[in-house]
Order: C-alpha cells, then sequence, then structure tokens
C-alpha cells in the first residue's frame, strides 16, 4: 500500500461505484463488499436506520457473488493498479478456502479479508442464537487454518467487536498463521419505533457503525495491538483525518474508511491528503513512526 488508507467492506461496492467522485487508484488498497460463492440477495427492508453519530444496518451480505465479481467486477479495479483486498464470507471454512483459491487462481485480488463477523450456522443451531465465527477463538483458529492453507495471498482476519476481549480470537488468528486482524466489524444493536412497537429494522437487529462507535474501536486496536506481532487494519468510525490517525497511534499499521463515504464521498481520499498534511506539519518522515506511538 502506498498510504495507510483502505475503504471499509460494504461500505465502497466494488470500487467502480465511486469512480465519478475522485481516483480510486489514490487509496492504499480497495477493499470489496463481502464475496460469497453464489450470489445473496441480503435482508428484506427496512435495512438502515440512521443513530445518533452513526447508523445501524442489516444489509445481510447482499453481493453478486464470486463469478460476477471475476466477470465484472474485477477488471475495472485491476485496471486501476490499485490493491485489492478481497472481503470472503462463506458458512464453512471450506468454503472460504474455495473462495480464497478461486481469487487468487483468477489473479483477482492482493490480499484476502476474511469476513468471519457473522453468524456461525453450525453454533447457531447448538446455541439457538446468532453465535459470530470470531465469537470463538477455537473457530477462528479452524477457519484462518483452512484459508491460510489454500492460498499464498495474504490474509486478513475480520473479527467482531461483541466479544469480551479481542486480543483472544485475535490471538488465535496470529497463531493459524493469519498476516494481520481487521479491527472492528460493527456492534450489534436495534432501534424500535415507539408508535408502531415494531423494530425499525426488518431483521429486528442489525450491525451499529459509525463515529459513535470510534472509542470502542480505539480501544479493541490498542487491546489487540498490545498481545500481537502482526498487523492490524483498524476501522471503526473513521470520518477525518485526525480520527485515522487515533487508529494509527493505538497501533493500527493500516485503517479503513467506513460509512462515512454515505455522507461524504470522497472522504476515504480527503483522509490522504489529511495525513499527509499532519506528517508534515509535524516533521515525519514515515507514517510507520505513529504507529503504536500512543503516549500512556
Ligand atoms: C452498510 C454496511 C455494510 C457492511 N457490509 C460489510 C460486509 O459485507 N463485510 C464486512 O466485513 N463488513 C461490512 N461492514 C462493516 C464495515 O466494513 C466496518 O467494519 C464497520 O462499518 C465499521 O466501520 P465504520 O464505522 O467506519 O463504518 C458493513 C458496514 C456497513 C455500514
Amino acid at each position: 500500500m502506498k498510504n495507510p488508507v483502505t475503504v471499509a467492506s460494504g461500505t465502497f461496492g466494488y470500487g467502480q461505484e465511486y469512480d465519478r467522485y475522485f481516483d480510486v487508484s489514490r487509496l492504499g488498497a480497495v477493499t470489496t463488499k463481502s464475496l460469497s460463492l453464489e450470489p445473496r440477495a441480503g435482508n428484506k427492508p427496512p435495512r438502515i436506520v440512521e443513530t445518533p453519530a452513526g447508523m445501524l444496518n442489516a444489509i445481510g451480505l447482499q453481493n453478486v457473488g464470486l463469478e460476477a465479481y471475476l466477470r465484472d467486477k474485477a477488471p475495472y479495479l485491476r485496471g486501476k493498479g490499485v490493491p485489492v483486498i478481497a472481503n470472503i464470507v462463506g458458512r464453512t471454512p471450506e468454503e472460504y478456502a474455495e473462495l480464497a483459491r478461486r481469487l487468487e487462481a483468477a489473479d483477482a485480488a492482493d490480499a484476502i479479508e476474511a469476513n468471519l463477523s457473522c453468524p456461525n450456522v453450525h453454533d447457531a443451531k447448538r446455541a439457538r442464537g446468532a453465535r459470530i465465527v470470531s465469537q470463538s477463538p477455537e473457530a477462528v483458529g479452524r477457519f484462518t487454518e483452512a484459508i491460510v492453507s489454500a492460498t499464498r495471498l495474504p490474509v486478513f482476519v475480520k473479527l467482531t467487536p461483541n466479544v469480551l476481549d479481542i486480543a483472544e480470537p485475535a490471538l488465535a488468528a496470529q497463531e493459524a498463521g493469519a498476516t494481520g486482524v481487521s479491527l472492528i466489524n460493527t456492534l450489534i444493536g436495534m432501534a424500535i419505533d415507539p408508535e408502531t412497537r415494531r423494530p425499525r429494522l426488518a431483521n429486528v437487529v442489525g450491525g451499529l457503525s459509525g463515529p459513535a462507535i470510534r472509542p470502542v474501536a480505539v480501544k479493541m486496536v490498542w487491546d489487540a495491538a498490545r498481545a500481537l506481532d502482526i498487523p492490524i487494519i483498524g476501522m471503526g468510525g473513521i470520518a477525518t483525518a485526525a480520527d485515522a490517525i487515533e487508529f494509527l497511534l493505538a497501533g493500527a499499521r493500516a485503517v479503513a474508511v467506513g460509512c462515512i463515504s454515505f455522507r461524504q464521498p470522497d472522504a476515504a481520499v480527503q483522509i490522504v491528503d489529511g495525513i499527509a498534511d499532519y506528517l508534515v506539519r509535524h516533521g515525519i518522515s514515515d507514517v510507520n513512526e505513529l504507529v503504536g506511538a500512543v503516549e500512556v
């Protein structure tokens, strides 16, 4: 990455959608929407609710599926010459492994980001609730091993913040051979309309993102950075260069700009420029000097 800024999966489509706002090759990398083997239609609407300083979403992993991605979407990003982080989602370790293998074989990605923040079908049956894969360090290890052994591409494991101690799944990813971890996915939340007494999302619950979650995300990056030797891509509520620098100081090696792009489509490139200005203002020649440099 020529700069430490990428975009958060699911908030930037497959890159081309933002073409008319700025040249996406100015980013350190483009991260795709989660890709599954088959296309997915996602959940019924309403699937987005605005909340104070953020939003709840229950998109339900709608995506075009791997084949259409390789045919219709990847050539655009490859033509731009920008590094591509392909975010993948599956039901089993084998599905993740197949996605990684086929993305590498088609030369359609420079790195894999495995979204392990979705419900675990097998655990859900046992626990009768929506258990998330990365809530179990054992499952993180199992899924990560399968992906890492299927590809030579760098593998980043994206973790849910809906846990007591983020260091546990993060360490499990490291031990299983992950190149790095991506923190954080959304915090599970719910909103109810008092007039109708109905949940505002058709899916009832959804994922909270936006500036409201930033302090939680910064703290989780800080916790994980002290436990890990591998790099962290930090995200959660980044809206400005100053927000991005918070994550670097907490220990992230790169950052991802998420749902702020819905309100300000060129936010990510503004943040690239803002970080460069900050480095000049502070006489810093290498952005890596900021990584973990918080003085506690
Ligand atoms: C509408 C929407 C869709 C998302 N879809 C995905 C997804 O497909 N895969 C994934 O790993 N994360 C997904 N996320 C989570 C984001 O990548 C990110 O981790 C989270 O939103 C926190 O960053 P933010 O507060 O800057 O948006 C989605 C978030 C939003 C708001």
